[in-house]
């Protein structure tokens, strides 16, 4: 108990201070044999599964691009691209051959365009988010949609469906202000291998590129629609969590960037009152969420040893302790909300779009050194999580929530390991003409919980985690959010979109040599399982059917859900353990 109390008083202090932040290492890393590896920012491979690629190039500019694509056509090379910070869980990006092509669009950011006319402004692919931000908003502009993190680029962020919260308007999904695209595909010889092809806001193929994870060619600009600058006025109201279910939809109406973050097993619902106020609207705040802020290497370090430990030992009331002391600091400092950039003095908190809409501090470097990063940098012995993120029709989500409910009744405690990461963050997005985006408007629920270093060692309180899994995707239908979610939730992804069918005729006739697929993209993209080896289950590259999909020795067995009985998931049951011992 003790511990923790200290544990959030470093917290707490480290906080105040001014610290040194370590940058993300760049994805790529070559060492002197020149064979490279792609990385993933979380470590969720690269580190613990490779991926080798022996080309890589970083063109500056859109002929360098061109050029890149025709070197790869000419040669017979496949192409993958990845922009500077590699922050997408699906292995994506990396190229599944030898014979392959990485494009890093990492030195391709320089070119932002704003045409305040038109109100719209065009930017190259490896643009960040924060970047193309501060530019926009130095103009008096405002991006009505981002994704919370600020750590992506342009182009990798609409390849994957990024998007905040709002059902107002285009909605939350940055690919839905998506105004003009140019992509870079394959050519004939006479034509230079590969041609630059510009998409404009009333073609067809527009609905086929903006969410193409990818495959279906290089994207080099993005065009965005902006509107004129505006402020927004924030305030967390931590509640109870009852009538969750229907109180959502109310709630995704009425606030022009609403949320939700649901704490099942503290009974806690967070709203978020979020809506657009005028320039005039006195108020210098920024978003600093928690989260994204850096913390001290010892100190990420120190909570990932208290997580293991609490593992091993399967103590699930220190996870409840620690997650009681996470929501109380949270609601203590309003989740990173500074009324003047410095600190949280009250609500409601009112800043520029641009401070108010994503945030990453972690990633910057500030003034005075301690040395510190973002939790999950995988140089260090940080925070490793998995991270679920599904996306509900309206009409679906509240039985869902239901169904938790049940399942949380039956040992609220079981639900500490999400709630100390950020429960269930509930989003808003509305209907999208991208044929891989969705086509109606949606609720989008994330949750995050511990993953082990080691593939083959089961976590506290799996077989609920599954449970929710297997209900999210398959008893209610919900989509995987592409840059997300472990394999199993992709399985059968092609029959849940409408449109599916019209992406790939668009990829045959751009892409009919199927050069920027991969092994890894089709496992995603095709929805197929995999061979099920011993434990698959464990890492979710499988549903188990039998015990050896998940951890006999270990005392984990496969068996049915508590309230979606059609799920199979692992569980500890000791008893069985001493069954298959005599
Ligand atoms: C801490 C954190 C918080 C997050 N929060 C959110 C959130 O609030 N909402 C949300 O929706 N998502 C969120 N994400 C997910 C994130 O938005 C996506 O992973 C995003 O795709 C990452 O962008 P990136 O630039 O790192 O892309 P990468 O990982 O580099 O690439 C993503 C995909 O796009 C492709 N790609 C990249 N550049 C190009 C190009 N020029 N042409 C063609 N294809 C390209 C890649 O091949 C790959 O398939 C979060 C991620 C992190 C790490
Ligand atoms: C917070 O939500 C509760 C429950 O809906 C409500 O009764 C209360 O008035 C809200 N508080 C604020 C400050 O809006
Ligand atoms: C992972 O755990 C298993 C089982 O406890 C053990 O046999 C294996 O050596 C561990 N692997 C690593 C890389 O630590």
């Amino acid at each position: 108990m003790y511990y923790f109390w200290f544990l959030l008083g470093l917290l707490v202090w480290g906080s105040t201070l001014p610290v040194q932040a370590i940058p993300p290492r760049a994805p790529v890393q070559c060492d002197a044999s020149t064979i490279c590896t792609l990385y993933n920012s979380y470590g969720a491979w690269g580190d613990r599964k490779d991926c080798h690629v022996k080309t890589v190039k970083y063109p500056t500019t859109e002929e360098e691009l061109r050029s890149a694509v025709a070197y790869a056509n000419k040669n017979k090379l496949k192409v993958k691209v990845v922009s500077k910070f590699s922050h997408t869980i699906p292995k994506l990006a990396c190229p599944s051959t030898d014979d392959s092509l990485l494009i890093s669009t990492s030195k391709y950011d320089s070119q932002i365009e704003i045409d305040t006319a038109n109100l719209a402004v065009t930017a190259d692919a490896g643009v960040g988010l924060r970047q193309l931000i501060d530019k926009v908003e130095e103009a008096g502009l405002s991006l009505v949609a981002a994704p919370y993190w600020e750590g992506v680029s342009v182009a990798g962020l609409i390849s994957t469906g990024a998007h905040g919260s709002s059902w107002w308007g285009k909605g939350g999904a940055v690919h839905d202000h998506v105004i003009g695209l140019s992509l870079i595909v394959p050519a004939t010889e006479s034509e230079g291998f590969a041609k630059v092809i510009q998409i404009g806001p009333k073609d067809q193929l527009l609905n086929a590129a903006k969410v193409s994870l990818g495959t279906l060619g290089v994207i080099s600009k993005v065009k965005l629609a902006l509107e004129p600058g505006f402020k927004r006025s924030i305030t967390y109201n931590f509640t109870d969590d009852s009538l969750i279910e229907t109180k959502f939809i109310e709630h995704g109406k009425k606030y022009e960037f609403g949320d939700i973050a649901w704490y099942p097993s503290k009974h806690t619902a967070v709203y978020r009152y979020d809506s657009r106020v005028s320039m005039d609207t006195p108020g210098d705040g920024i978003n600093d969420f928690l989260g994204f802020q850096a913390n001290e290497i010892l100190i990420s370090e120190s909570v990932r040893a208290t997580e293991k430990a609490l593992e091993s030992t399967k103590n699930v009331n220190g996870k409840c302790t620690l997650a009681a002391t996470t929501l109380g600091y949270k609601k203590l400092i309003a989740n990173g909300l500074k009324n003047n950039g410095q600190i949280f003095t009250g609500y409601p908190v009112v800043g520029r779009q641009g401070k108010m809409q994503t945030s990453g501090s972690c990633l910057y470097s500030p003034a005075i050194r301690i040395d510190s990063s973002c939790a999950w940098d995988p140089r260090i012995k940080g925070l490793f999580f998995y991270e679920s993120t599904a996306i509900f029709s309206i009409t679906k989500f509240g039985d869902f929530i239901k169904d938790v409910k049940k399942l949380r009744d039956i040992n609220p405690d079981n639900f500490c390991g999400i709630d100390l990461y950020n429960g269930f963050l509930i989003r808003f997005i509305k209907a999208s003409q991208a044929y891989l985006g969705q086509s109606e408007d949606s609720v989008v629920v994330d949750f995050n919980y511990y993953r082990s270093d080691n593939a083959s060692i089961p976590r506290l309180n799996q077989d609920v985690m599954e449970e929710i899994e297997q209900m999210a995707f398959f008893k209610y239908g919900a989509k995987p959010h592409w840059a997300k979610n472990r394999n199993l939730a992709f399985l059968n992804v092609q029959n849940k979109y409408p449109n599916y069918g019209k992406f790939v005729a668009a990829k045959k006739q751009l892409d009919p040599q199927n050069m920027f697929s991969s092994e890894w993209s089709d496992q995603i993209l095709l929805g197929k399982e995999g061979p099920k080896s011993e434990g698959c289950a464990l890492e979710g590259l499988c549903i188990c059917s039998e015990d050896r999909h998940c951890s006999p020795s270990k005392g984990y067995f496969c068996k049915q859900g508590l309230v979606y009985t059609e799920a199979k998931v692992c569980r500890y049951s000791p008893s069985s353990l001493s069954q298959s011992l005599l």
